[in-house]
């Protein structure tokens, strides 16, 4: 099995890393080697809930927490229909808008639920330093504060999510799916069939390396 220097080489080239056939053990030993695990969820379906996370809805394209540098989904169970991962790469995206959009959305703050206790209530939409950008995109809590013309942008971004070819496949039990939450949205298509599907994911922040 892949080392973890390897994969996040691999999650760097690609936006993300799909492996088949894994175990447990080795999700728990290469999640925290990548970096640090701040939060854990079951992704299953819950009908009564209200989390989008817990929907048997399909979700559209998003990013999580910006705080989550890397997301890690360990597939328990599997449903038999739907449940497909979708993904697309973020900066492919903002490359295709036109320059004046460009702008807005660099000035666009998004909300963002209060998870950590130092969290703000908004998180930039953009950030670029040294010319490395870094997305937090999360549509539906795009509220009040924001200028017409940015509202205009984030719908154009939106429409383009839905307009690009992307990356989708079925994890099955036993597989792993990590992706770069900065540079990758990501989505699933409805649960339906046997809805037994459960996921565990991982939120993980970037190990600061000091020499
Ligand atoms: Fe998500």
């Amino acid at each position: 099995m892949k080392p973890a220097p390897e994969i996040i080489s691999e999650i760097e080239t690609n936006g993300f890393v799909w492996l088949q056939g894994c175990n447990r053990q080795y999700f728990e030993k290469i999640t925290s080697e990548i970096g640090e695990i701040i939060f854990v969820t079951d992704v299953k379906v819950n009908p009564e809930g209200r989390a989008m996370v817990t929907s048997e809805k399909g979700l559209d394209f998003h990013t999580d927490h910006h705080k989550a540098k890397y997301i890690a989904w360990f597939c328990i169970e599997q449903t038999d229909k739907g449940g497909e991962s979708i993904l697309l790469e973020t900066n492919q995206l903002f490359e295709k808008l036109g320059v004046e959009e460009q702008e807005e959305l660099r000035n666009v703050r998004l909300f963002e639920h209060k998870v950590f206790d130092d969290d703000e209530d908004t998180y930039p939409f953009m950030i670029e330093e040294n010319g490395n950008r870094s997305f937090y995109y999360s549509f539906w809590l795009a509220k009040e504060g924001i200028s017409e013309k940015g509202r205009t942008a984030i719908r154009k971004f939106q429409e383009l999510t839905n307009q690009t070819e992307h990356i989708k496949f079925k994890l099955n039990p036993d597989d792993i799916l990590i992706i770069d939450n900065h540079k990758m949205l990501h989505g699933r298509t409805a649960i339906e069939g046997s809805k037994n599907r459960f996921l565990k994911r991982l939120w993980i922040k970037e190990k600061s390396f000091t020499i």
